[in-house]
């Protein structure tokens, strides 16, 4: 092996494959030419170890602890939190300039709307159908309302779409909560930003508006901003693999909410908080809990703990338990779960199952107690992480189908069926 290439002998013959380099220096082997020169594919269930595709928008080193966008840190975020900002940063690239910003927050205010028709579509949904359906099908069905933004040509028109976009998933948030209450729907009001729009369409009434503490917002845009890119996570590589069939955006990120519902995923955040409660609630303690989550054959796991890429302390669970604490107290509120949390983690810190296997706190852990405390209610907590990664999905779909070797995604397999069998009909079988 040299600097930049990986020598590999099969069966006598030796071939030699490229190594890329990334910025910070992570190295890959380039196998794409391996199958036409050994007749061999790669296998690496789960992709653990596969690079699907090089990507310029979040770096992440999970034996250190970092994550970046575009480059920045994520703890510089936290002075200032401004989620509309960082949208932009991930999907354009840098910071935006006044200009760019003000056109963008306008472009959000103008699209908060729904269409009126879109509105009888809740109607259809049980009261108690799961928020996460509802907003995976609303977003799917906003592709029959903006027909324009299937095909996306220009700069222009991607930036339209975008804007539709982050614009419209919190209106469609909120009226999933109005809906599930049987609560009038709210209208946006174009006075307010972002954030506080959506807290308006989630918690006004017609005949009382919501306020709320420049603290909650700090925190919600904090949340949001923390969840607003992961790399190649199991949503965005979702969102990438229907968007190289060339599928349009808003079927992307619909397929992408999908993926996010799964409780390993961002559905974790809600599996935190039904563990935090089942411990407050005496059914066990934090150390039998904990003793489960060890035991493989009770099929328990310390929910918020754990990550495929972090072996070390996930950087948004450290900014969410100190913004926890924070909010909390400037709210004055004594949230049980959270000195339940605590207590788990500093459990799970001191014992050698979680050390070993490098199972630390990760983003789900503690943002369910800020949810909490801002009055979200639980079955919403993975409706406002897909409101915060929609950025990183518009950004990576957006990357992949601006680069002009684009090819849809189609992973091979390794098959262990049945060899070549025979059909029987259906009077001789037995
Ligand atoms: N509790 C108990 N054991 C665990 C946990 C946990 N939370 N997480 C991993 N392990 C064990 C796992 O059983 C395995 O043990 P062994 O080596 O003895 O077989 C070892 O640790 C390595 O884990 P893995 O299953 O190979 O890890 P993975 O990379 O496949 O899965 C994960 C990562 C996040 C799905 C997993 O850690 C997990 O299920 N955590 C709980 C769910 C959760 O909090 N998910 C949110 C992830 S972060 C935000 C997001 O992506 O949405």
């Amino acid at each position: 092996m040299s600097d930049n290439k990986a020598e590999l002998t099969i069966d006598g013959k030796t071939v030699e494959l490229p190594i890329l380099t990334g910025t910070e220096g992570e190295r890959a082997i380039d196998i794409t030419s391996l199958r036409n020169e050994t007749g061999l594919t790669a296998y690496d269930p789960a992709f653990g170890n596969t690079a699907s595709c090089s990507s310029a928008i979040t770096y992440i080193d999970g034996d250190k602890g970092i994550l970046r966008y575009r480059g920045i840190p994520l703890e510089a975020f936290a002075a200032y939190p401004n989620f509309v900002e960082v949208t932009w940063l991930l999907i354009f690239g840098q910071l935006p300039n006044r200009a760019e910003y003000e056109r963008f927050s306008r472009q959000l205010t103008e699209n908060a709307n729904l269409d009126e028709d879109m509105k009888h579509h809740f109607a259809g949904f049980p009261r108690s159908a799961p928020p996460m359906a509802i907003l995976s099908a609303m977003i799917s069905t906003l592709s029959c309302f903006h027909p324009q933004l299937l095909e996306l040509d220009t700069p222009d028109q991607f930036e339209q779409a975008a804007g539709r976009l982050i614009s419209k998933i919190r209106t469609l948030a909120a009226y999933t909560y109005r809906h599930s209450r049987g609560l009038p729907y709210i209208y946006p009001d174009p006075k307010l930003p972002y954030v506080s729009n959506f807290l308006h369409m989630m918690f006004s009434e017609p005949y009382s508006t919501y306020m709320c503490e420049p603290e909650v917002l700090n925190a919600l845009n904090l949340v949001l901003i923390l969840h607003a890119d992961h790399e190649q996570n199991c949503s965005t590589s979702t969102v990438r693999m229907v968007g190289s069939s060339r599928a349009n955006l808003f079927a992307s990120c619909a397929a992408g909410v999908s993926a996010l519902w799964g409780r390993l995923h961002g559905g974790a955040n809600v599996k935190v908080i039904e563990m935090l409660e089942s411990i407050h609630g005496g059914k066990q303690t934090a150390r039998e809990y904990i003793e489960a989550a060890k035991d493989k054959s009770s099929g328990i796991k310390l929910m918020g703990f754990g990550h495929r890429v972090y072996k070390n302390f996930d950087p948004r669970a450290t900014i969410l338990r100190s913004v926890s604490e924070q909010l909390l107290n400037k709210l004055g509120v004594t949230d049980p779960l959270l000195e339940i949390a605590r207590n788990l983690e500093d459990i799970a810190l001191h014992d050698d199952y979680f050390l070993e296997r490098k199972l630390y706190p990760n983003v789900d852990f503690y943002s369910g107690i800020i949810l909490r405390a801002i009055g979200i209610p639980t079955n919403m907590f993975t409706v406002l992480f897909a409101i915060g990664r929609l950025p990183g999905w518009i950004s990576h779909w957006h990357e992949q189908n601006s680069d002009p070797k684009m090819r849809i995604a189609r992973p091979r397999q390794v098959y262990t069926g049945n060899p070549l069998s025979e059909y029987v009909p259906v009077e001789d079988r037995i």
